[in-house]
Protein backbone atom coordinates (compact mmCIF):
# COMPACT_ATOMS: atom_id res chain seq x y z
CA UNK A 1 0.00 0.00 0.00
CA UNK A 2 1.52 3.54 -0.92
CA UNK A 3 0.63 6.66 1.37
CA UNK A 4 0.26 8.80 -1.95
CA UNK A 5 0.35 12.63 -0.92
CA UNK A 6 2.30 12.06 2.89
CA UNK A 7 4.89 14.16 1.16
CA UNK A 8 2.69 16.39 -0.34
CA UNK A 9 0.94 16.94 3.57
CA UNK A 10 3.91 17.56 5.26
CA UNK A 11 5.64 20.14 3.23
CA UNK A 12 9.31 20.57 3.18
CA UNK A 13 11.15 20.40 5.86
CA UNK A 14 14.62 21.43 7.52
CA UNK A 15 15.01 19.18 10.32
CA UNK A 16 17.31 20.57 13.29
CA UNK A 17 18.97 16.71 15.06
CA UNK A 18 19.00 17.97 18.32
CA UNK A 19 21.95 15.81 19.37
CA UNK A 20 22.54 16.78 22.74
CA UNK A 21 23.47 15.02 26.02
CA UNK A 22 21.36 16.63 28.23
CA UNK A 23 17.47 18.23 28.11
CA UNK A 24 18.56 21.60 29.47
CA UNK A 25 21.67 21.92 26.86
CA UNK A 26 18.52 21.05 23.77
CA UNK A 27 16.45 23.69 25.33
CA UNK A 28 18.98 26.30 26.06
CA UNK A 29 19.86 25.91 21.60
CA UNK A 30 16.10 26.15 21.05
CA UNK A 31 15.79 29.30 22.90
CA UNK A 32 18.38 30.63 20.04
CA UNK A 33 15.76 30.73 17.82
CA UNK A 34 13.30 32.88 19.93
CA UNK A 35 14.54 36.18 18.59
CA UNK A 36 14.31 34.93 14.75
CA UNK A 37 10.85 33.48 15.58
CA UNK A 38 10.90 30.82 13.78
CA UNK A 39 10.33 26.76 15.39
CA UNK A 40 12.15 24.46 13.33
CA UNK A 41 10.80 21.15 13.26
CA UNK A 42 13.30 19.18 15.68
CA UNK A 43 14.74 15.22 15.59
CA UNK A 44 15.27 13.82 19.12
CA UNK A 45 17.59 11.06 18.57
CA UNK A 46 18.53 7.92 21.57
CA UNK A 47 21.46 10.50 23.09
CA UNK A 48 18.91 13.43 23.92
CA UNK A 49 15.95 10.51 24.29
CA UNK A 50 17.79 7.80 26.65
CA UNK A 51 18.84 10.56 28.96
CA UNK A 52 15.80 12.67 29.31
CA UNK A 53 12.65 10.34 28.58
CA UNK A 54 9.53 11.42 26.63
CA UNK A 55 9.52 14.72 28.75
CA UNK A 56 11.67 16.45 26.32
CA UNK A 57 9.57 15.67 23.32
CA UNK A 58 6.43 16.75 25.16
CA UNK A 59 8.81 19.77 26.38
CA UNK A 60 9.99 20.79 22.83
CA UNK A 61 6.00 19.91 21.28
CA UNK A 62 4.56 22.30 24.39
CA UNK A 63 7.13 25.23 22.44
CA UNK A 64 5.97 24.97 19.18
CA UNK A 65 8.43 22.58 17.55
CA UNK A 66 7.11 19.17 15.51
CA UNK A 67 9.31 16.38 16.56
CA UNK A 68 10.59 14.03 14.91
CA UNK A 69 11.71 11.02 17.14
CA UNK A 70 14.35 9.08 15.99
CA UNK A 71 14.73 5.63 17.81
CA UNK A 72 15.17 3.50 14.83
CA UNK A 73 13.71 0.57 16.70
CA UNK A 74 14.92 -2.77 15.65
CA UNK A 75 13.88 -6.05 17.20
CA UNK A 76 11.37 -9.02 17.00
CA UNK A 77 8.10 -7.86 15.79
CA UNK A 78 6.15 -8.34 18.78
CA UNK A 79 8.54 -5.90 20.39
CA UNK A 80 8.81 -3.72 17.88
CA UNK A 81 4.87 -3.68 18.04
CA UNK A 82 4.57 -2.62 21.87
CA UNK A 83 7.41 -0.50 21.78
CA UNK A 84 5.62 1.73 18.93
CA UNK A 85 2.41 1.21 21.17
CA UNK A 86 4.29 3.18 24.17
CA UNK A 87 5.78 5.85 21.65
CA UNK A 88 2.11 6.82 19.86
CA UNK A 89 1.44 8.13 23.52
CA UNK A 90 4.38 10.38 23.72
CA UNK A 91 2.57 12.59 20.87
CA UNK A 92 5.51 13.04 18.30
CA UNK A 93 5.40 13.73 14.63
CA UNK A 94 7.30 10.74 12.94
CA UNK A 95 8.80 8.03 14.74
CA UNK A 96 10.97 5.55 12.52
CA UNK A 97 12.20 1.57 12.61
CA UNK A 98 15.30 0.06 10.89
CA UNK A 99 13.29 -1.54 7.06
CA UNK A 100 16.14 -4.24 8.27
CA UNK A 101 13.80 -5.82 10.87
CA UNK A 102 11.63 -6.77 7.45
CA UNK A 103 8.24 -6.24 7.06
CA UNK A 104 6.25 -8.14 9.49
CA UNK A 105 8.03 -6.13 12.14
CA UNK A 106 7.47 -2.95 9.83
CA UNK A 107 3.60 -4.13 9.75
CA UNK A 108 3.68 -5.07 13.65
CA UNK A 109 5.23 -1.05 14.71
CA UNK A 110 2.43 0.20 12.27
CA UNK A 111 0.11 -1.87 14.49
CA UNK A 112 1.50 -0.92 17.42
CA UNK A 113 1.42 3.11 16.57
CA UNK A 114 -2.61 2.76 16.05
CA UNK A 115 -3.09 0.53 19.30
CA UNK A 116 -0.99 3.65 21.26
CA UNK A 117 -2.64 6.36 19.54
CA UNK A 118 -6.56 4.71 19.74
CA UNK A 119 -8.43 8.07 18.91
CA UNK A 120 -5.57 10.39 18.97
CA UNK A 121 -3.16 11.25 16.58
CA UNK A 122 -1.03 9.06 15.29
CA UNK A 123 2.45 9.37 14.35
CA UNK A 124 3.74 9.14 10.70
CA UNK A 125 6.30 5.88 10.66
CA UNK A 126 9.30 5.92 8.49
CA UNK A 127 11.91 3.37 8.14
CA UNK A 128 15.88 3.70 7.89
CA UNK A 129 17.01 2.24 4.92
CA UNK A 130 21.22 1.83 5.14
CA UNK A 131 22.96 4.41 7.83
CA UNK A 132 23.97 7.25 5.75
CA UNK A 133 27.86 6.21 7.72
CA UNK A 134 27.87 3.33 6.26
CA UNK A 135 29.97 3.25 2.76
CA UNK A 136 30.22 0.71 -0.25
CA UNK A 137 33.05 -1.34 1.69
CA UNK A 138 31.22 -1.37 5.00
CA UNK A 139 28.38 -2.93 3.42
CA UNK A 140 30.73 -5.05 1.65
CA UNK A 141 33.16 -6.09 4.10
CA UNK A 142 30.94 -5.85 7.43
CA UNK A 143 27.53 -6.56 6.46
CA UNK A 144 28.46 -8.86 3.91
CA UNK A 145 25.96 -7.69 1.26
CA UNK A 146 27.06 -7.76 -2.11
CA UNK A 147 24.57 -6.12 -3.62
CA UNK A 148 25.11 -2.06 -4.36
CA UNK A 149 24.15 0.32 -2.10
CA UNK A 150 21.68 1.90 -4.20
CA UNK A 151 19.66 -1.37 -4.52
CA UNK A 152 19.88 -2.41 -1.05
CA UNK A 153 18.44 0.85 -0.24
CA UNK A 154 15.67 0.48 -3.37
CA UNK A 155 15.08 -2.86 -2.13
CA UNK A 156 14.39 -1.47 1.65
CA UNK A 157 12.27 1.38 0.73
CA UNK A 158 10.09 -0.83 -1.79
CA UNK A 159 9.67 -2.88 1.39
CA UNK A 160 8.76 0.00 3.56
CA UNK A 161 6.03 1.24 1.21
CA UNK A 162 4.57 -2.19 0.95
CA UNK A 163 4.49 -2.36 4.64
CA UNK A 164 2.28 0.79 4.49
CA UNK A 165 4.87 3.04 5.71
CA UNK A 166 4.89 7.03 5.07
CA UNK A 167 8.33 6.90 3.57
CA UNK A 168 12.24 6.53 4.63
CA UNK A 169 15.82 7.61 5.90
CA UNK A 170 17.68 7.63 2.92
CA UNK A 171 20.75 9.51 1.81
CA UNK A 172 19.59 12.28 -0.32
CA UNK A 173 21.69 10.51 -3.31
CA UNK A 174 19.43 7.75 -3.09
CA UNK A 175 16.30 10.24 -3.38
CA UNK A 176 15.70 9.94 -6.85
CA UNK A 177 15.58 6.31 -7.53
CA UNK A 178 13.13 5.90 -4.14
CA UNK A 179 10.19 8.32 -5.37
CA UNK A 180 11.00 6.74 -8.66
CA UNK A 181 10.50 2.94 -6.77
CA UNK A 182 7.70 4.53 -4.30
CA UNK A 183 6.19 7.26 -5.80
CA UNK A 184 6.18 11.21 -5.63
CA UNK A 185 4.22 10.55 -2.03
CA UNK A 186 6.49 8.95 -0.18
CA UNK A 187 8.57 10.61 1.77
CA UNK A 188 12.25 10.62 1.43
CA UNK A 189 14.14 11.69 4.57
CA UNK A 190 17.67 13.05 3.89
CA UNK A 191 20.22 13.09 6.85
CA UNK A 192 24.02 13.96 5.71
CA UNK A 193 23.79 17.07 4.33
CA UNK A 194 26.61 19.08 5.18
CA UNK A 195 26.79 23.29 3.71
CA UNK A 196 29.47 23.06 0.92
CA UNK A 197 32.30 24.77 2.92
CA UNK A 198 31.39 22.81 5.89
CA UNK A 199 33.03 19.66 7.34
CA UNK A 200 31.60 16.13 6.66
CA UNK A 201 32.15 14.79 9.96
CA UNK A 202 32.04 10.80 10.31
CA UNK A 203 28.93 10.83 7.51
CA UNK A 204 29.95 9.62 4.14
CA UNK A 205 27.16 9.79 1.78
CA UNK A 206 26.86 13.45 1.77
CA UNK A 207 25.16 16.47 0.03
CA UNK A 208 24.29 20.20 0.23
CA UNK A 209 20.84 21.19 1.02
CA UNK A 210 20.77 22.31 -2.58
CA UNK A 211 22.04 19.31 -3.68
CA UNK A 212 19.15 17.34 -1.92
CA UNK A 213 16.24 19.52 -2.98
CA UNK A 214 17.71 19.27 -6.75
CA UNK A 215 17.38 15.16 -5.73
CA UNK A 216 13.77 15.29 -4.52
CA UNK A 217 14.19 15.35 -0.74
CA UNK A 218 11.27 16.18 1.52
CA UNK A 219 12.90 16.46 4.41
CA UNK A 220 16.84 17.35 5.35
CA UNK A 221 18.00 16.37 8.77
CA UNK A 222 20.96 18.66 9.57
CA UNK A 223 22.83 18.02 13.08
CA UNK A 224 25.80 19.45 13.80
CA UNK A 225 26.27 21.84 10.55
CA UNK A 226 23.79 24.14 12.88
CA UNK A 227 23.79 22.82 15.95
CA UNK A 228 27.55 23.58 16.06
CA UNK A 229 27.98 26.93 13.96
CA UNK A 230 28.78 29.73 15.64
CA UNK A 231 25.20 31.02 14.95
CA UNK A 232 22.68 28.17 14.95
CA UNK A 233 19.70 30.36 13.63
CA UNK A 234 21.39 32.04 10.67
CA UNK A 235 23.16 28.59 9.92
CA UNK A 236 19.37 26.97 9.92
CA UNK A 237 18.08 30.11 7.77
CA UNK A 238 20.98 29.66 5.47
CA UNK A 239 19.65 25.64 4.91
CA UNK A 240 16.40 26.97 4.81
CA UNK A 241 17.46 29.57 1.76
CA UNK A 242 19.53 26.43 -0.02
CA UNK A 243 16.98 23.98 0.69
CA UNK A 244 14.07 26.39 -0.44
CA UNK A 245 12.19 26.52 2.19
CA UNK A 246 10.98 30.00 3.36
O1 LIG B 1 25.34 15.94 12.77
P1 LIG B 1 24.72 15.29 11.57
O2 LIG B 1 24.16 16.28 10.57
O3 LIG B 1 25.63 14.27 10.93
O4 LIG B 1 23.46 14.51 12.16
C1 LIG B 1 22.71 13.62 11.40
C2 LIG B 1 21.64 13.03 12.24
O5 LIG B 1 20.85 12.13 11.44
C3 LIG B 1 22.14 12.22 13.43
O6 LIG B 1 21.23 12.46 14.50
C4 LIG B 1 22.04 10.77 12.97
O7 LIG B 1 21.74 9.90 14.04
C5 LIG B 1 20.86 10.82 12.00
N1 LIG B 1 20.84 9.80 10.95
C6 LIG B 1 21.84 9.65 10.01
N2 LIG B 1 21.74 8.68 9.04
C7 LIG B 1 20.66 7.88 9.00
C8 LIG B 1 19.64 8.02 9.94
C9 LIG B 1 19.76 9.01 10.91
O8 LIG B 1 22.80 10.40 10.03
N3 LIG B 1 20.53 7.01 8.00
Amino acid sequence: MRNAGVAGQMGKQVIVALDFASGKEALDFLGLFAKSGRKPFVKIGMELFYAEGPEIVRKAKALGHKVFLDLKVHDIPNTARRAMASVAAIGADIVNVHAAGGSAMMKAALEGLAEGAGAGRKPLLIAVTQLTSTDAATLRDELLISRPMEETVLSYARLAAASGLAGVVCSPREAPAVKTACGNGFLAVTPGVRFADGEVGDQKRVATPADAARLGSDMIVMGRPITRAADPAAAYARACAEFGVS
